[in-house]
């Protein structure tokens, strides 16, 4: 079986020790499984992982989210080999993450680190080797789990970490200098939220809703991230690796940090692919946070500035008769950079499902014709081309608005759309079909 090289040495040395084999695709993995595992055992950890995929797709439904996850892990950790298989399974992750977590500690060593939902101890292993000098404890509320971690822990001969079975909730060893935790948090049943506007990715508002009245769900992520706030000392960090899907849910994610004490002090998005996962490399927000005494103030715009940054547009060489179109962040970043002045018309709408949409129809700089359209769910689409191909950029702008509108989609138009179909025409001197 061809196994994966491991970039980190540390890593490397601790998973030679604990015996663990990385396997280097998704398919050997799962046939590594299916040979190693009693089929009982294989078929449950399979529909275990179907219905977390499924609940997934219905983000309304926390509930069953929150109750596929918690299932699918109580069945992981009562099995000793398929915990082993599954920690191999995520040697990718913990690759691309362990590193950076221990470059970020390293900056002040800790003399006490948390490792929170060790799961098969690898992480805890990790940090005890890299930090010889600081007792490292991970916590971890499946008795299976703590077990497996406690054998590798035996074969790694490290004698500066140890494990608790306890809900982090409820853990109280005293507080730690650091505590880290890689995707032990339930922070995915963090909900979306809708921007303010449509023209911005701010939640405003929204936010302060949100935390006002806050959903079960919500209120389980503040418990555990409350819990986080209190196994640190003050002055103390805490490095969270968590699974927080966009924006809107990183934004949320960041306000209960902050309500709970923790400051942010180093953001990052950390991408990784490890073979347990689906296909795809999968990329969250790493977050070093100090604790603080009390509340500390919320910066929404460094976390929106992280995940929408992007460089304006570059028109230079253009042929005259084509138009380029730009979608999401870029498309934000290029509307706002079109130069002045600026002649537009813009149609606000309010679509069935709910979100608002604003269309822009306009000339910039005396140059440009451009269509942009953006929407409280972040989908934004800027078409831009010479001013010559008015009508060529317009002209689809407008069919697809009439599409929306004929097939009920559309709850209002301020201005009608008859109307603004019109005011285009007239203003820019181009008459719309
Ligand atoms: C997604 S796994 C991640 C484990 C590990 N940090 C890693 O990166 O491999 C989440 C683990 O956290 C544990 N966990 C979740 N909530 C917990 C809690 N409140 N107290 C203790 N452990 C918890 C789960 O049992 C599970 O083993």
């Amino acid at each position: 079986m061809p196994r994966a090289e491991l970039a980190d040495e540390t890593l490397a040395a601790v998973v030679a020790a604990a015996g663990l084999d990385a396997p280097d695709t998704r398919e050997g993995w799962e046939w590594r499984l299916q040979c190693a595992l009693p089929w009982p055992v294989f078929d449950g950890y399979r529909r275990r992982r179907d219905e977390c995929y499924a609940a997934a797709k219905d983000v309304n439904d926390v509930a069953r989210v929150a109750a596929a996850n918690d299932e699918f892990f109580a069945f992981v950790n009562a099995h000793p080999d398929l915990c082993r298989l599954f920690a191999a399974g995520r040697l990718g992750y913990y690759d691309a993450l362990l590193p950076k977590v221990a470059a970020r500690l390293r900056r002040a060593p800790p003399a006490r680190i948390l490792d929170l939902g060790s799961f098969a101890g690898v992480s805890t292993l990790y940090l005890g080797a890299a930090f010889p000098d600081s007792q490292v404890v991970g916590v971890e509320q499946h008795p299976g789990a703590v077990a497996v971690a406690e054998e590798a822990s035996a074969r790694c001969g490290l004698g500066n970490v140890s494990f608790a079975c306890a809900d982090y909730t409820e853990f109280d060893a005293g507080a730690f200098d650091a505590v880290v935790s890689l995707q032990a948090l339930p922070a995915y049943l963090i909900p979306w939220l809708p921007s303010e506007r449509p023209e911005e990715y701010a939640r405003g508002s929204h936010l302060e809703a949100a935390l006002g009245a806050p959903a079960a769900a919500v209120l389980a992520v503040a418990r555990a991230v409350a819990a986080v706030r209190r196994l640190t000392t003050a002055g103390g960090r805490a490095v969270l690796h968590e699974r927080v899907v966009g924006l809107p849910r990183a934004l949320l994610f960041h306000h209960l940090l902050a309500r709970a004490g923790l400051a942010v002090t180093d953001l990052c998005l950390a991408g990784w692919h490890s073979v347990s996962q689906r296909d795809v490399v999968q990329s969250f927000p790493l977050i070093v946070a100090s604790a603080a005494d009390g509340p500390v103030p919320f910066d929404e715009a460094a976390m929106t500035a992280l995940y929408t940054q992007a460089g304006g547009p570059n028109l230079t060489g253009l042929p005259e008769t084509c138009g380029v179109t730009f979608s999401g962040p870029p498309a934000h970043a290029a509307f706002a950079a079109l130069p002045a002045p600026r002649d537009e018309l813009c149609l606000r709408v309010g679509v069935k499902d709910g979100r608002r949409m604003h269309a822009y129809f306009g000339i910039a700089g005396g140059l440009w014709a451009y269509v942009y359209r953006c929407d409280t769910c972040d989908e934004r689409k800027l078409s831009v081309g010479h001013l010559g191909i008015v009508p060529a950029m317009f002209q689809p702008g407008l069919d697809e608005l009439a599409r929306l509108q004929a097939s009920g989609q559309l709850t209002d138009c301020e201005p009608p759309l008859d109307q603004f179909r019109y005011h285009v025409g007239e203003r820019f001197n181009f008459s719309a079909s």
